[in-house]
C-alpha cells in the first residue's frame, strides 16, 4: 500500500486523499508546533512536503530532531496548496522511524559540498542532488539511445569485452590473465608462456567493441554496440576514465556522410529526449551548474551541425596560432583546445571535421584518393570538444593489408576482420559515442568523474 512519490506529481490525488509514503528526509526544519520534512524515495527528483504538527503526533520531537538521511514512513492525508510553489503536502497522521541516520557520524553535510570532497564518497553521493540528477539523466540518456535506434531498425549487439585485437592500435589495453605474476611462466626464449594462460594466448579488455559490430553489420545491416571499453591510457585530463561506456553504431551500405547524418540525429534525439523527460533535473543543472545550460542544448537540436574538412580547419586554426598551448600544421592531431576553439569560437555549435591525414587515424579507416587522408570524422561539441569518433571503414581487402602492414600490425589475430571484405564485402561506416563525455555535455557537469557512478581513471578508484 506504500505510494510513490513521482506516482503523486504524476496524477494529483484528491484533497484528503490517505495515503503512506516511505522515504529519506532531506531536509527538517522544525519550530515548537510544526515541523517540515522534505520527503525523497528516490523515483522522482522532487522531494514531498511533509507536515508535522506537534499536537497530533506522539513522537513529534523524536522525530523532527532524527537526523537527515533518516528513512521513515509516513501515513497521511494529501493537502491541496494550489497557492504554494509544491501542488500539494502531506499532513501526517502518523510518521515511524524505519532507519535513523546518526548526524554526527554521517559524512553528509546540509551545507553545499565540493565535487572533490563528494569524490571521496562515490557510495554516498549519489543522495546529493547534483549526482542524483546526474545519474537519473544518465539512465533516461542510455534509454534514448536504445530508443533511437531501436525505434530506426538498428540490432543491438553485444560485443565482448575479452579480446585478442586492438581495435585502436594505440596499444593501450589492460591484460587480462590467469598466470601468476610473481612467477610468470617463460618460454626459453624468455618469453612469456602464454599457452599457461586462461585462453593459452594473450587476452585484454576490450577498447572497442567495433571490429566486432563491423561483422554483425554484414549479418544485420544496422547494428549497434552499447557496452563498457577500457582504455589504461594514463590521461590525466577531466574527459578521460579508463572504464566508460561506448555506443558503436555500424552500419553496411553507408558512407561517411551517411555516419554523419545518424550521428547528428542522435544527438538531437538524445537532448530533446532528456529535456523533455528530465525537466525537474536538467532545471537544476540550469541553474546550478550551468547557466543557459537548458537554452543551448535547445538551439542545437533545432540547429544543423558544421562540417569542415580536417585541411579546412587547420588553415583556420594556423591563423589563430598564437592563441594555442600547441601551435597546428597540417599533419598534427588537433588537440582539446584546438577542438574547442573549432566548435566554441568559429562554429559555436557541434561540427564535424573530415578527412584526417591517415598517420594520425586508425587502421581501419577508408584511405581517400589523394592518398594522404582518410574518411574520418569526429564530431566536436562546445565545452567538450570530442564527442564522437567515427569513419567509413576500408573495405578493400589489399589496401587493407597493405595499410596494416605498414603499421607493423600482427594479422594473425585479425583474419576473421579481413575475411569480412573477402565475403560479401560493403561499402560501411560507423562511429563511436562517448558516453560519459554525452551526458557531461548534457548536465554541464565539467568532470567525467562526475557523471560515472563508480569512476575508474587513471587517478584511481
Ligand atoms: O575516437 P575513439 O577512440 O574511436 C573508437 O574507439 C572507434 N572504434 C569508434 C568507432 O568508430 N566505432 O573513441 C570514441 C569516443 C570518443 O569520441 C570519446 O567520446 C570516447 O569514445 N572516448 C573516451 N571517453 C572517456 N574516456 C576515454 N578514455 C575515452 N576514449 C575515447
Ligand atoms: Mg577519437
Amino acid at each position: 500500500e506504500r505510494t510513490e512519490i513521482v506516482s503523486l506529481y504524476k496524477n494529483t490525488p484528491a484533497d484528503g486523499t490517505v495515503v503512506t509514503v516511505c522515504g529519506w528526509a532531506k531536509n527538517i526544519r522544525d519550530s515548537k508546533n510544526i515541523g517540515f520534512i522534505a520527503l525523497s524515495d528516490g523515483g522522482c527528483f522532487k522531494t514531498l512536503q511533509v507536515v508535522l504538527e506537534a499536537g497530533k503526533l506522539a513522537n513529534y520531537d523524536e522525530v523532527v530532531h532524527t537526523g537527515l538521511y533518516s528513512s521513515l514512513r509516513v501515513v497521511g492525508r494529501i493537502v491541496l496548496t494550489p497557492q504554494a510553489k509544491q501542488p500539494f503536502e502531506l499532513n501526517a497522521d502518523s510518521v515511524e522511524i524505519l532507519g535513523d541516520c546518526p548526524a554526527d557520524e554521517y559524512p553528509l553535510q546540509k551545507k553545499k559540498m565540493s565535487m572533490e570532497y563528494l569524490r571521496t564518497m562515490p557510495t554516498l553521493r549519489p543522495r546529493t542532488n547534483t549526482f542524483n540528477a546526474a545519474f537519473r539523466v544518465r539512465s533516461v540518456a542510455a534509454y534514448a539511445i536504445h530508443k533511437f535506434f531501436q525505434e530506426n531498425g538498428f540490432v543491438y549487439a553485444h560485443s565482448p569485452l575479452l579480446t585478442a585485437s586492438d581495435c585502436e592500435g594505440a596499444g593501450e589495453m589492460f591484460r587480462v590473465t590467469t598466470l601468476d605474476l610473481d612467477n610468470v611462466p617463460k618460454n626459453e626464449d624468455g618469453t612469456v608462456d602464454y599457452t599457461k594462460d586462461f585462453f593459452e594466448k594473450p587476452v585484454n579488455l576490450t577498447v572497442s567493441g567495433q571490429l566486432e559490430a563491423e561483422a554483425m553489420a554484414m549479418a544485420f545491416g544496422k547494428v549497434y554496440t552499447f557496452g563498457p571499453t577500457f582504455r589504461a591510457e594514463k590521461s590525466f585530463t577531466t574527459r578521460h576514465a579508463a572504464e566508460f561506456w561506448m555506443i558503436e553504431p555500424e552500419m553496411a551500405f553507408c558512407d561517411l556522410n551517411g555516419y554523419m547524418d545518424t550521428a547528428e540525429a542522435m544527438t538531437k534525439y538524445v537532448i530533446r529526449y532528456v529535456l523533455d523527460n528530465c525537466p525537474d533535473e536538467m532545471a537544476f543543472f540550469n541553474q546550478f551548474i550551468d547557466k543557459g545550460l537548458i537554452e543551448r542544448l535547445e538551439l542545437v537540436a533545432g540547429s544543423e551541425f558544421g562540417r569542415i574538412s580536417y585541411t579546412d580547419a587547420i588553415e583556420i586554426l594556423k591563423k589563430n596560432n598564437k592563441k594555442f598551448q600547441f601551435p597546428v600544421e597540417w599533419g598534427v592531431d588537433i588537440q582539446t583546445e584546438h577542438e574547442r576553439y573549432l566548435t566554441e569560437v568559429v562554429f559555436k555549435k557541434p561540427v564535424f571535421v573530415t578527412d584526417y591525414p591517415k598517420e594520425i587515424k586508425s587502421f581501419y579507416m577508408k584511405q581517400n584518393a589523394d592518398g594522404k587522408t582518410v574518411a574520418a570524422a569526429d564530431m566536436l561539441v562546445p565545452g567538450i570538444g570530442e564527442l564522437i569518433g567515427g569513419s567509413q571503414r576500408e573495405e578493400d581487402y589489399d589496401k587493407l593489408v597493405t595499410r596494416m602492414d605498414e603499421l607493423g600490425l600482427d594479422k594473425s589475430s585479425y583474419d576473421w576482420y579481413l575475411n569480412l571484405r573477402k565475403f560479401g564485402g560493403v561499402e560501411h561506416a560507423g562511429y563511436g559515442l562517448g558516453f560519459e563525455r554525452m551526458i557531461m555535455y548534457l548536465t554541464g557537469i565539467q568532470n567525467i568523474r562526475d557523471v560515472l557512478p563508480f569512476p575508474r581513471t587513471a587517478y584511481g578508484f
